[in-house]
């Protein structure tokens, strides 16, 4: 790709302090983008944009819960009001919490929908509005799971989430296409990042014995993805899930060998 195919552009990505969003955002500047970076943690968004910018690029960290609408909101005014535009909106902060199905509490249950389809489907939601008003089209993007299209014991919770924000793709196409907005999903698999390797300190060399292509993602796989589905050559693409999880999702457990059918 272009090392500037995102000069003019002005992108919002949410949940960036660290791990996928963090990577989304300095790639995106690293090719000319002008991103507002939020995380929930002022300090972290800080540090993180000001890492960025240090690589030449112009990034800007704003705290903010997006489970908050108005929070949300106030996101989509600030990139406004500092680059003059918005292009591009990648809605990448999500709560990963997990819990048995028979333990799972209504407050936890309402947090993670209310950040999860909340933060998302409102930044969409001020995003578009934007974009509308501005007249030039735009880009979204929705970050899901594999945990949306797989069983995962303990994910009942945010997988419905998950895949709940796959459907708010398709179902935007209908009345974003005509303002020239596209909307897609990445599905990550077991992505290594700092809350990853936090709560499993061997994340990686466990995951690899699993994943056919023999390692878990970075968040560079990830974010590798979300710039292509913001290129030009993703102009017709829109209310689409792309899973990049190095094929874990697409295998199930296999029977003995003997057990296979090899009828040729
Ligand atoms: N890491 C993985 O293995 C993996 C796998 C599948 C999907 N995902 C999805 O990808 C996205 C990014 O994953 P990650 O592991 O990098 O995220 P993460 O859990 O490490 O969080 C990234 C950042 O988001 C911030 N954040 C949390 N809640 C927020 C809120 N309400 N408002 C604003 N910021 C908030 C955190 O402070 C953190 O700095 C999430 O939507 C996650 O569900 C991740």
């Amino acid at each position: 790709m272009n090392e500037q195919a995102f000069k003019d552009q002005v992108a919002i990505v949410s949940g960036a302090g660290e791990g996928i969003g963090y990577e989304i955002a300095r790639q995106l500047t690293l090719q000319g983008a002008a991103v507002l970076l939020n995380d929930i943690d002022g300090e972290l968004a800080a540090k993180a944009a000001q890492e960025i910018s240090s690589e030449g690029g112009v990034c800007i960290g704003v705290d903010g819960d997006v489970g908050d609408h108005r929070i949300v909101r106030g996101l989509v005014d600030r990139a406004v009001a500092e680059f003059g535009r918005l292009n591009i909106a990648v809605a990448n902060a999500g709560l990963t919490l997990w819990d048995d199905f028979l333990d799972f509490k209504p407050e936890d249950f309402n947090r993670v929908l209310t950040v999860n389809l909340g933060g998302s489907f409102f930044l969409s939601q001020a995003a578009a509005r934007q974009m509308q008003q501005q007249g030039t089209g735009g880009r979204i993007i929705l970050m899901s799971s594999v945990a949306g299209n797989q069983s995962i014991a303990t994910s009942s919770v945010y997988a419905m989430t998950k895949k709940g924000l796959e459907m708010l793709a398709r179902s935007l196409v209908s009345e974003l296409s005509p303002l020239g907005i596209t909307v897609n999903v990445i599905a990550p698999g077991a992505t290594v990042t700092p809350r990853t390797l936090k709560v499993v300190p061997d994340y990686e060399p466990i995951w690899s014995q699993v994943i056919p292509t023999g390692r878990p993602a970075y968040p560079s796989d990830i974010a590798n993805t979300v710039l292509f589905f913001l290129s030009p050559g993703a102009d017709h693409i829109t209310g689409q899930t792309l899973i990049v999880d190095g094929g874990w999702s697409a295998k199930s457990p296999e029977p003995k060998s003997q057990y296979v059918d090899k009828t040729k």
